[in-house]
């Protein structure tokens, strides 16, 4: 299966490793370029033993990659996960940017930018308290 998991942190980059582990194909996206980069190149950003040479054995199978571009996971994947913050969490953090799209957004987006007629995109709501 291809999957988009959306937001790379704590949880969304342990769930895109183990799910590409076992054998999908998997794009994950931050709006955090600096994160995108470092884990593209095999660092995990965070303390989880066996979570790096797991990533890196995946990136080297060419079963994982990541992106900041809403299109490309869009257009990758047919079910998403959303790991992302909710609102309310990225305020709480100081990072809270009214531009930043909350969940019910993301899930616009990947919608209007998957360029199918019937998009077939089923979104899974993981962590977020609002539906979409
Ligand atoms: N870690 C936990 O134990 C836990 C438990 C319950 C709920 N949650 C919730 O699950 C979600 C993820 O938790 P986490 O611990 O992985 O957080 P985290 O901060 O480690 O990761 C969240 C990631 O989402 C990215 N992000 C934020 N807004 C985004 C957007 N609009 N589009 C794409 N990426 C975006 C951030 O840059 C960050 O890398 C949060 O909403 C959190 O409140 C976490």
């Amino acid at each position: 299966m291809r999957l988009g998991v959306i937001g790379i942190g704590y949880l969304g980059l342990t769930h895109a490793v183990c799910m590409a582990d076992l054998g999908h194909e998997v794009i994950g996206l931050d709006v955090d370029a600096d994160k995108v980069a470092r884990v593209s190149k095999g660092d995990v950003p965070f303390f989880e033993p066996g979570l790096e040479p797991m990533l890196r054995k995946n990136l080297g199978a060419d079963r994982l990659r990541f992106t900041t571009s809403f299109a490309e996971v869009a257009g990758f994947a047919n079910v998403h996960f959303l790991y992302q913050w909710e609102r309310h969490a990225a305020w709480r953090r100081g990072s809270g940017d009214k531009h930043r799209p909350g969940p019910k957004r993301t899930l616009r987006g990947i919608r209007n930018s998957s360029g199918k007629a019937s998009p077939s995109k089923i979104a899974l709501r993981q962590t977020a308290s609002s539906s979409a």
